[in-house]
């Protein structure tokens, strides 16, 4: 079952995935930092923020450092990811809450400003994708803003091959086996288009909705419910 792969593995990862995920995927500083920076609100607003499949925290921290008044949730499947999570967190505990569940089919709360999500959507199929995308719409307040940093798909099938050749190589050039990478990513993972993707959050009602950044089979992209 594809849901039990994924949280074996990223069990099995959680205490080397801070170094290790940079050498895996392009530009993820910088991508934090577009994240951060595509964020509308002002730095001292009160707000109620999910990162959903948080992983080891990364978001959750940048936000908490960056909005001195945010509280976060940061949900996640796997336990061990939430046993770092809360470590590299912890100078920010009180405004932090963790939550183990499973965002396909759990419940993830509501009234959010903001939710957030790195890497973590492409383990649903395409089915439950745009389910997801609803329940975090309605998990928002109005003028709630959701981002989503994610592995998706080329707008060809070529165009796909020619990225993940891109890929391969960025990961080789760091020392890593990307046949093992790959080998995994096609396993696990199901990413969508950015197209579709979009036209998903159009269709539920997000407004606003934009890729904000793209770097070949990685993207940035989310919208605003009015
Ligand atoms: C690649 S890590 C991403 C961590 C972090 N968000 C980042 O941007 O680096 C993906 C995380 O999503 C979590 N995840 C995957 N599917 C999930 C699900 N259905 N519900 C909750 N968390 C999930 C995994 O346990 C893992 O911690």
């Amino acid at each position: 079952m594809n849901l039990e792969k994924v949280r074996k593995h990223f069990e099995k990862e959680a205490f080397e995935y801070d170094e290790l995920i940079p050498r895996i995927i392009p530009k993820y500083y910088e991508q934090n930092d577009v994240i951060l920076s595509i964020i509308p609100f002002d730095k001292s607003t009160e707000m109620n923020v999910l990162d959903l499949g948080c992983g080891t925290g990364i978001l959750s921290y940048l936000i908490l450092m960056e909005f001195p008044k945010a509280r976060v949730v940061a949900f996640d499947l796997t336990e061990n990811m939430l046993v770092a999570c809360e470590k590299n967190l912890h100078t920010y505990k009180n405004r932090l809450t963790l939550k183990k569940g499973d965002f396909g089919r759990d419940d993830i709360g509501g009234g959010y400003d903001l939710i957030v999500s790195g890497l973590a959507t492409h383990h649903l199929n395409d089915k439950a994708k745009p389910n997801l995308y609803r329940k975090i719409y309605k998990s928002m307040n109005p003028g709630g803003v959701f981002i989503n940093r994610e592995v998706v798909l080329g707008d060809s099938p070529a165009l796909t091959n020619q990225y993940h050749c891109i890929w391969r190589e960025y990961i080789r050039s760091n020392g890593e086996d990307d046949e093992k990478w790959f080998s995994k990513y096609l396993e696990e993972d199901i990413p969508a288009s950015i197209e579709e993707q979009t036209k998903w959050l159009q269709e539920i009602g997000f407004v606003n909705v934009g890729c904000h950044w793209r770097y070949f089979n990685y993207a940035i992209f989310g919208g605003i419910k009015p």
